[in-house]
This record gives C-alpha cells, sequence and structure tokens, in this order.
C-alpha cells in the first residue's frame, strides 16, 4: 500500500523549506520593526470559537471547517483562521483591553475543507497580524503599509492594494435593506447560495464568485455610498493615511471579505501573477468582535497572508533563494581507529559551530568522496591508518581541489577560520 498526502495538503521538502524560511523570516522581522509581538495559539479550538465570529452564513462555517467531536463529545474545530483565536487568547489571558494597544502576530497553518486547485489548499500557513485598542485611521493605514513594506522586502511586483469600507453595526441595516431592494427582481435567477445569502446576510451577494451571478451583482448598490459620517469620515481618513504614506491603492466597492466580523476598513493585497485565487493577504478592521466574544468593547484591525501565494508567486519569478545546502566539513574515514577519530573531530566541529558530517552506513572511501561531494562538503578531511601514526591527514577544499596537509590538533582552528593572533581579520 502506497500512502500519500491527504488531498489539499502538501510536503514542502528540504529544497523548499530555505523559501519558507526567508519568507518567514522577512515577515517575524518586518512585524517586529512595527513592533509587534508574537502570539502562538492552539491549532484546534472550541467550534464556537469560530462559528460565532466568522459567521454562520459564510462559505468557511457552513462547508470548510474540520470540526470533530473528542473523547468526551466536545466539539472542537482545526482553525480555519488565527483572528478568532486570537481574540479568544487575548481575552482569556488579560491582553485586550479598551486602553490597551496590544500588537500581535502569528505565523502558522490554518486548515479549511476548500477544494484544492491552484492557490489554494486545504492546509494552507498564514502569517498575521491583529491590534487591538485603537480606532485611529491612521492606524488602519499603518496595518496596511506594514503588509505593502513585507511585499517590497520579498522583491513581490505587481501587487496592488484594493481597499473598500463594509461601514459599521448602525449603517449596515441600511445598506442591507438597499440590497435586498436591489436584488428582490432578480434574485430568483441567481445561484441557490446567493438566494441564502438574500435571506440571512445580502452583503455575501457581493462576494458571490458564480459566473451568471456577475451581471447582477456589477450593478448593485455599493457599501461605501451608504456609511454613516463616522464610517465615511474614517474612510476618507484612511485613504488620506495611504496617501500620506505613499501606498498605491484601488478603492474596490465590490469588495467584502469572507467572514463576517468585518466593520469599516476591508481591504485585499491582490497579485496579476495569482489566478482565480489572486489575494495574498485580506484583512480589515473589526471593531465588535471582541465585545461579541465577551470581553469589553474594544476596537481591532488585522490581517493575514496566504504563504503559499507568495511561494508561487516568487517561484514563477524564479527568485528562490538557493536551495544549495552545504556543511563546512566531511571526514572520511578508513578502518575502525580511523573512524573513532574522524568521529571526535566531527563532536568537537559541531562544538564549535563548524558544520560536520561522517559517514554511518560503512561506504568505501570512494562512496564517502562521493556522498561529501553530494551533500556538499566544503572540506573533507581523509583519515587512514598512515595519518594516525602522523597524526596529520590531507585536507581537500572541494571547490578548490586544492590539498594541504593539517594535523589532526590543528584542523579545527583551519577550517574555522580561527583568529590570527595579530588581530586582523585573516
Ligand atoms: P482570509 O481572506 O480568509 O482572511 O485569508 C487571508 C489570506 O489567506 C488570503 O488572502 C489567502 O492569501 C490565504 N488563504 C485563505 N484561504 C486559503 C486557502 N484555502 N489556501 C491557500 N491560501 C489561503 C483571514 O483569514 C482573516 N483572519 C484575516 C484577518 C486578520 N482579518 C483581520 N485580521
Amino acid at each position: 500500500m502506497k500512502y500519500q498526502a491527504p488531498r489539499g495538503t502538501h510536503d514542502i521538502l528540504p529544497d523548499e523549506s530555505s523559501l519558507w524560511q526567508l519568507i518567514e523570516e522577512t515577515c517575524r522581522e518586518i512585524f517586529e520593526i512595527f513592533n509587534y509581538r508574537e502570539i502562538r495559539t492552539p491549532i484546534f479550538e472550541a467550534t464556537d470559537v469560530f462559528t460565532r465570529s466568522i459567521g454562520d452564513s459564510t462559505d468557511i462555517v457552513k462547508k470548510e471547517m474540520y470540526t470533530f467531536l473528542d473523547r468526551k463529545g466536545r466539539s472542537l474545530t482545526l482553525r480555519p483562521e488565527a483572528t478568532a483565536a486570537v481574540v479568544r487568547a487575548g481575552l482569556e489571558n488579560n491582553l485586550i483591553s479598551p486602553d490597551n494597544l496590544a500588537k500581535l502576530y502569528y505565523v502558522g497553518p490554518m486548515f479549511r475543507y476548500e477544494r484544492p486547485q491552484a492557490g489554494r489548499q486545504r492546509q494552507f500557513h498564514q502569517a498575521g497580524v491583529e491590534v487591538f485598542g485603537s480606532v485611529d485611521p491612521l492606524l488602519d493605514a499603518e496595518v496596511i503599509q506594514m503588509s505593502v513594506k513585507l511585499f517590497e522586502n520579498l522583491g513581490l511586483k505587481d501587487l496592488e492594494v484594493e481597499i473598500n469600507s463594509v461601514g459599521c453595526k448602525k449603517c449596515q441595516p441600511v445598506f442591507r435593506a438597499a440590497l435586498q431592494n436591489y436584488f428582490k427582481e432578480n434574485i430568483k435567477h441567481m445561484c441557490e447560495d446567493c438566494k441564502q445569502r438574500f435571506e440571512l446576510n445580502p452583503l455575501r451577494i457581493l462576494d458571490c464568485k458564480e459566473a451568471h451571478c456577475q451581471p447582477y451583482i456589477e450593478k448593485a448598490p455599493a457599501p461605501i455610498d451608504h456609511l454613516d459620517a463616522e464610517c465615511k469620515e474614517h474612510f476618507d481618513r484612511v485613504i488620506g493615511g495611504l496617501g500620506d504614506l505613499g501606498i498605491r491603492h484601488k478603492v474596490n466597492d465590490r469588495l467584502v471579505r469572507g467572514l463576517d466580523y468585518y466593520t469599516k476598513t476591508a481591504f485585499e493585497v491582490v497579485s496579476k501573477q495569482l489566478g482565480a485565487q489572486n489575494a495574498v493577504c485580506g484583512g480589515g478592521r473589526y471593531d465588535d468582535l471582541v465585545e461579541e466574544m465577551g470581553g469589553k468593547p474594544t476596537p481591532a484591525i488585522g490581517f493575514a497572508i496566504g504563504l503559499e501565494r507568495v511561494v508561487e508567486i516568487l517561484k514563477a519569478e524564479s527568485r528562490t533563494p538557493k536551495a544549495e545546502h552545504g556543511i563546512d566539513l566531511f571526514i572520511a574515514t578508513m578502518g575502525e581507529a580511523a573512524r573513532k577519530i574522524g568521529y571526535d573531530l566531527v563532536a568537537q566541529a559541531r562544538d564549535k559551530g563548524v558544520s560536520a558530517d561522517i559517514d554511518y552506513q560503512g561506504k568505501s572511501l570512494k562512496s564517502q568522496m562521493k556522498l561529501a561531494d553530494r551533500i556538499g562538503a566544503h572540506f573533507v578531511y581523509i583519515i587512514g591508518e598512515e595519518e594516525i601514526k602522523k597524526r596529520s591527514a590531507v585536507l581537500k577544499d572541494m571547490k578548490t581541489a586544492e590539498q594541504e596537509e593539517i594535523a589532526f590538533d590543528d584542523l579545527l582552528t583551519d577550517v574555522a577560520g580561527g583568529e590570527c593572533e595579530c588581530g586582523c581579520d585573516h
């Protein structure tokens, strides 16, 4: 029987993991420059944490969650996103309160039972941030700027920031009524999901991807035309802030996000290099969620970047960092006594921070040399019976093919590039 990775998941193999490390390190670096601190929450949460926050009428809650009962019959769900989990953790650990500005970030896997396709997996990874405790529109602009800066640092091009406002508790009912009024004539021609959304949450209709629904959606009223004065002013100031920061952006009045908790600012960063799943980052404000999850009213904003999509773009641009892996030193040995010495030298090398290895498969000298070449060893030190007698052996530089006789005792100083006594950096 041949085992395969579950549908919609993939293995990140050693040749690709250096690219993942680079992306994750860049995210952490930028987040920390902007004064965010890391939070790690469990991979699964009580199902309620997600159903309430993300919304009953969303695709995620309706059909995409990995939900199961544990042995005591408690309903648990693999996290489909991290925002709700961070709110839960922040409230449980008193990190979130109205007068404390909490800036948190996370990097990790998320799980959604979606139909796998390019840029869409069932296990995928996000790097994201959440800030709690400020209504300042300049914070919205700064959060968007941070995502753009991150992509710039990674060298991603052809990206566009799309932004919209979905209003607040006060203006959303007015807009909902305007949408129901607009769609009531044609809803019978639209897909089953839209029919349900019409009743439950007409704003979600704007998010429908069905081709035959698009002509009706195109002309539907836009949330930004129905904002109350406060939301309108907030939106204008976010746009102004983006302008001041020099962040190129486009107002997309059809942009509604796939999760229900958003208020006011909603944004995505989209790439022209991706297909249908073109958002590399999505986020927005969610000023009511903390209260809805049992905390004191605390405004919040955040985003999450889809790391698989970033990997895809960097690969398409052939901008993958060298997958080459190498070590500093390989010790090839002939005979038991030599192996014992080699084994000790490898241990000493590692203690000094020199990456080193030795054969563990009883290979011939020729095969050991081949192995050293394959694993990209910079130097090979070759020890046999003769070498034991003289306590020195040949050190071969595999890059230049130069060879030099080095005493056992001097090997590590040589390979580790020991400091010169005169204080120069030889
Ligand atoms: P989201 O739009 O559902 O938002 O996901 C954010 C990003 O995750 C997407 O733009 C996409 O790049 C990536 N993504 C989502 N689903 C998949 C998938 N199945 N396969 C591959 N990549 C995927 C959220 O998750 C919110 N929690 C973002 C947020 C944080 N809003 C406020 N704070």
